[in-house]
Protein backbone atom coordinates (compact mmCIF):
# COMPACT_ATOMS: atom_id res chain seq x y z
CA UNK A 1 0.00 0.00 0.00
CA UNK A 2 1.09 3.74 -0.93
CA UNK A 3 2.08 6.06 2.24
CA UNK A 4 -1.43 8.12 1.42
CA UNK A 5 -3.45 4.88 1.18
CA UNK A 6 -2.10 3.47 4.61
CA UNK A 7 -2.86 7.46 5.74
CA UNK A 8 -6.97 6.65 4.18
CA UNK A 9 -7.13 3.18 6.20
CA UNK A 10 -5.45 4.54 9.17
CA UNK A 11 -8.23 7.49 9.12
CA UNK A 12 -11.10 4.88 8.70
CA UNK A 13 -9.64 2.71 11.08
CA UNK A 14 -9.28 5.63 13.63
CA UNK A 15 -13.16 6.59 13.06
CA UNK A 16 -14.28 3.16 12.59
CA UNK A 17 -13.30 2.28 16.37
CA UNK A 18 -14.09 5.91 17.59
CA UNK A 19 -17.82 5.19 16.25
CA UNK A 20 -17.60 1.19 17.72
CA UNK A 21 -16.27 2.94 21.13
CA UNK A 22 -18.66 5.97 21.56
CA UNK A 23 -21.38 2.82 20.90
CA UNK A 24 -20.31 1.21 23.30
CA UNK A 25 -19.74 3.66 25.97
CA UNK A 26 -23.73 4.91 25.81
CA UNK A 27 -24.77 1.25 26.04
CA UNK A 28 -22.60 1.38 29.03
CA UNK A 29 -24.22 3.91 30.99
CA UNK A 30 -26.93 3.32 30.32
CA UNK A 31 -26.87 0.07 31.25
CA UNK A 32 -25.05 1.18 34.55
CA UNK A 33 -28.04 3.46 34.45
CA UNK A 34 -30.21 0.68 35.82
CA UNK A 35 -28.63 1.42 39.58
CA UNK A 36 -31.06 4.51 39.80
CA UNK A 37 -33.62 1.50 40.32
CA UNK A 38 -32.18 -0.20 42.64
CA UNK A 39 -28.91 -2.75 43.25
CA UNK A 40 -31.67 -5.56 42.57
CA UNK A 41 -32.67 -3.86 39.20
CA UNK A 42 -28.91 -3.75 38.13
CA UNK A 43 -28.20 -7.30 39.81
CA UNK A 44 -31.08 -9.05 37.46
CA UNK A 45 -29.69 -7.01 34.35
CA UNK A 46 -26.31 -7.74 34.98
CA UNK A 47 -27.33 -11.45 35.49
CA UNK A 48 -29.35 -11.71 32.01
CA UNK A 49 -26.04 -10.48 30.34
CA UNK A 50 -23.83 -13.02 32.46
CA UNK A 51 -26.00 -15.72 30.91
CA UNK A 52 -25.16 -15.06 27.73
CA UNK A 53 -21.67 -15.82 28.41
CA UNK A 54 -20.74 -12.93 26.32
CA UNK A 55 -19.08 -10.70 29.05
CA UNK A 56 -15.60 -11.84 29.62
CA UNK A 57 -14.88 -11.82 25.49
CA UNK A 58 -17.09 -8.19 25.83
CA UNK A 59 -14.25 -7.27 28.49
CA UNK A 60 -11.39 -8.43 25.96
CA UNK A 61 -13.53 -7.38 22.90
CA UNK A 62 -13.39 -3.01 24.30
CA UNK A 63 -9.26 -3.96 25.34
CA UNK A 64 -9.01 -5.15 21.72
CA UNK A 65 -10.94 -1.81 20.72
CA UNK A 66 -9.04 0.56 22.82
CA UNK A 67 -5.71 -0.19 21.64
CA UNK A 68 -6.59 -0.13 17.79
CA UNK A 69 -8.35 2.91 18.79
CA UNK A 70 -4.99 4.26 20.17
CA UNK A 71 -2.49 2.67 17.81
CA UNK A 72 -4.65 4.51 14.91
CA UNK A 73 -4.03 8.06 16.72
CA UNK A 74 -0.66 7.86 17.65
CA UNK A 75 0.51 9.10 14.32
CA UNK A 76 -1.51 12.07 15.25
CA UNK A 77 0.78 13.19 18.32
CA UNK A 78 3.78 15.01 18.57
CA UNK A 79 6.31 13.29 19.65
CA UNK A 80 9.32 14.61 18.65
CA UNK A 81 11.04 16.68 21.06
CA UNK A 82 10.75 19.23 17.64
CA UNK A 83 7.39 19.03 17.34
CA UNK A 84 6.48 19.25 20.95
CA UNK A 85 8.28 22.53 20.99
CA UNK A 86 7.00 23.84 17.64
CA UNK A 87 3.60 23.24 19.20
CA UNK A 88 4.13 24.83 22.13
CA UNK A 89 5.19 28.12 20.37
CA UNK A 90 2.40 28.22 18.38
CA UNK A 91 -1.07 26.89 20.24
CA UNK A 92 -1.27 30.08 22.48
CA UNK A 93 -1.79 32.23 19.38
CA UNK A 94 -4.06 29.67 17.66
CA UNK A 95 -7.34 30.75 20.29
CA UNK A 96 -9.26 28.42 17.97
CA UNK A 97 -12.01 26.32 19.09
CA UNK A 98 -10.40 23.17 17.11
CA UNK A 99 -6.69 23.89 18.77
CA UNK A 100 -8.78 23.83 22.14
CA UNK A 101 -10.61 20.25 21.22
CA UNK A 102 -7.62 18.84 19.89
CA UNK A 103 -5.75 19.67 23.46
CA UNK A 104 -8.72 18.35 25.15
CA UNK A 105 -8.81 14.94 23.20
CA UNK A 106 -4.81 14.58 24.23
CA UNK A 107 -4.98 15.21 27.60
CA UNK A 108 -8.53 13.24 28.25
CA UNK A 109 -6.84 10.46 26.11
CA UNK A 110 -3.99 10.14 28.38
CA UNK A 111 -6.47 9.80 31.48
CA UNK A 112 -8.02 7.63 29.70
CA UNK A 113 -5.33 5.15 28.94
CA UNK A 114 -4.23 5.05 32.66
CA UNK A 115 -7.33 4.78 34.39
CA UNK A 116 -9.38 3.11 31.81
CA UNK A 117 -6.95 0.22 31.72
CA UNK A 118 -6.81 0.10 35.54
CA UNK A 119 -10.88 0.46 35.48
CA UNK A 120 -11.13 -2.62 32.69
CA UNK A 121 -8.74 -4.90 34.42
CA UNK A 122 -10.39 -4.19 37.89
CA UNK A 123 -14.19 -5.07 36.39
CA UNK A 124 -13.01 -7.75 34.55
CA UNK A 125 -10.95 -9.40 36.98
CA UNK A 126 -14.00 -8.96 39.35
CA UNK A 127 -17.15 -10.35 37.10
CA UNK A 128 -19.75 -10.88 37.48
CA UNK A 129 -20.80 -7.04 38.15
CA UNK A 130 -23.15 -6.97 41.47
CA UNK A 131 -24.17 -3.80 42.33
CA UNK A 132 -23.15 -4.07 45.63
CA UNK A 133 -19.65 -5.01 44.80
CA UNK A 134 -19.53 -1.80 42.50
CA UNK A 135 -21.20 0.69 45.47
CA UNK A 136 -18.18 -0.84 47.37
CA UNK A 137 -15.76 0.17 44.93
CA UNK A 138 -16.83 3.83 44.19
CA UNK A 139 -17.27 4.84 47.56
CA UNK A 140 -13.80 3.51 48.57
CA UNK A 141 -12.14 4.94 44.98
CA UNK A 142 -14.02 8.36 45.81
CA UNK A 143 -11.49 9.98 48.11
CA UNK A 144 -9.21 9.58 44.80
CA UNK A 145 -11.26 11.04 42.41
CA UNK A 146 -10.89 7.85 40.08
CA UNK A 147 -14.67 7.96 38.40
CA UNK A 148 -14.77 11.68 38.89
CA UNK A 149 -11.85 11.90 36.49
CA UNK A 150 -12.36 8.77 34.20
CA UNK A 151 -16.16 9.78 33.69
CA UNK A 152 -15.05 13.40 32.95
CA UNK A 153 -12.26 12.37 30.42
CA UNK A 154 -14.46 9.67 28.53
CA UNK A 155 -16.95 12.44 28.32
CA UNK A 156 -15.00 15.21 26.80
CA UNK A 157 -13.28 12.52 24.74
CA UNK A 158 -16.44 11.41 23.36
CA UNK A 159 -17.99 13.81 22.45
CA UNK A 160 -15.51 16.10 21.19
CA UNK A 161 -13.97 13.19 19.11
CA UNK A 162 -16.91 12.38 17.44
CA UNK A 163 -17.36 16.50 16.65
CA UNK A 164 -13.21 16.45 14.84
CA UNK A 165 -13.86 13.20 12.63
CA UNK A 166 -17.37 14.51 11.44
CA UNK A 167 -15.20 18.26 10.69
CA UNK A 168 -12.86 16.26 9.40
CA UNK A 169 -15.30 14.04 7.02
CA UNK A 170 -17.61 16.95 6.66
CA UNK A 171 -20.63 15.14 7.52
CA UNK A 172 -22.42 16.47 9.39
CA UNK A 173 -21.99 20.40 9.24
CA UNK A 174 -19.96 21.82 11.82
CA UNK A 175 -22.90 23.71 13.31
CA UNK A 176 -24.68 20.32 13.68
CA UNK A 177 -21.77 18.38 14.70
CA UNK A 178 -20.48 20.57 17.43
CA UNK A 179 -24.69 21.02 18.86
CA UNK A 180 -24.39 16.92 18.73
CA UNK A 181 -20.89 16.93 20.52
CA UNK A 182 -22.38 19.24 23.75
CA UNK A 183 -25.36 16.86 23.29
CA UNK A 184 -23.52 13.91 24.32
CA UNK A 185 -20.75 15.51 26.49
CA UNK A 186 -23.66 16.70 28.54
CA UNK A 187 -25.77 13.06 27.94
CA UNK A 188 -22.79 10.98 29.33
CA UNK A 189 -21.69 13.47 31.99
CA UNK A 190 -24.93 13.68 33.87
CA UNK A 191 -25.77 10.07 33.38
CA UNK A 192 -22.95 8.63 34.78
CA UNK A 193 -22.74 11.30 37.75
CA UNK A 194 -25.89 10.75 38.96
CA UNK A 195 -25.11 6.98 38.41
CA UNK A 196 -22.36 7.79 41.02
CA UNK A 197 -24.51 9.09 42.96
CA UNK A 198 -26.66 6.28 43.28
CA UNK A 199 -23.74 3.75 43.80
CA UNK A 200 -22.55 5.87 46.70
CA UNK A 201 -26.33 5.18 48.06
CA UNK A 202 -26.53 2.10 47.94
CA UNK A 203 -22.95 1.92 49.53
CA UNK A 204 -24.51 3.55 52.41
CA UNK A 205 -27.17 1.06 52.63
CA UNK A 206 -29.83 3.50 51.64
C1 LIG B 1 -16.62 -4.53 28.94
C2 LIG B 1 -15.83 -3.78 29.73
C3 LIG B 1 -16.35 -3.04 30.94
C4 LIG B 1 -17.04 -3.52 32.00
C5 LIG B 1 -17.46 -4.97 32.27
C6 LIG B 1 -17.31 -2.40 32.88
C7 LIG B 1 -18.00 -2.48 34.09
C8 LIG B 1 -18.24 -1.43 34.92
C9 LIG B 1 -18.84 -1.54 36.23
C10 LIG B 1 -19.28 -2.84 36.88
C11 LIG B 1 -18.93 -0.28 36.75
C12 LIG B 1 -19.46 0.11 38.16
C13 LIG B 1 -18.29 0.48 39.04
C14 LIG B 1 -17.37 -0.72 39.30
O1 LIG B 1 -17.85 -1.83 39.54
O2 LIG B 1 -16.13 -0.53 39.26
C15 LIG B 1 -18.40 0.63 35.77
C16 LIG B 1 -18.36 1.99 35.90
C17 LIG B 1 -17.76 2.86 35.01
N1 LIG B 1 -17.10 2.50 33.86
FE1 LIG B 1 -16.96 0.64 33.09
N2 LIG B 1 -16.79 -1.27 32.33
C18 LIG B 1 -16.19 -1.61 31.15
C19 LIG B 1 -15.52 -0.75 30.28
C20 LIG B 1 -15.37 0.59 30.48
C21 LIG B 1 -14.59 1.46 29.62
C22 LIG B 1 -13.82 1.01 28.37
C23 LIG B 1 -14.68 2.71 30.14
C24 LIG B 1 -14.03 3.97 29.65
C25 LIG B 1 -12.77 4.02 29.30
C26 LIG B 1 -15.52 2.65 31.33
C27 LIG B 1 -15.85 3.72 32.13
C28 LIG B 1 -16.62 3.65 33.28
C29 LIG B 1 -17.01 4.80 34.08
C30 LIG B 1 -16.68 6.25 33.78
C31 LIG B 1 -17.73 4.32 35.15
C32 LIG B 1 -18.36 5.14 36.30
C33 LIG B 1 -19.87 5.03 36.36
C34 LIG B 1 -20.59 5.44 35.13
O3 LIG B 1 -20.34 6.53 34.63
O4 LIG B 1 -21.43 4.67 34.61
N3 LIG B 1 -15.91 1.35 31.49
N4 LIG B 1 -17.99 -0.09 34.68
Amino acid sequence: MTKGRWGTALELLLAGSALALTGFMVIHEIMQASVWYGALAMDRLADELDATGLVGAGVVAVAVLLAVHALAAIRRLPLRVGEVRAFARTAGSLAHWDTVTWVLQVGSAAVIGVLGAIHLLVAGEDLPVEAVKSALRVRDLASTGFYDLLLTAVSVHTAFGLERIATKWGCPGRTVARALAWTCFAFLLVVGFWTLIMFHRIARGG
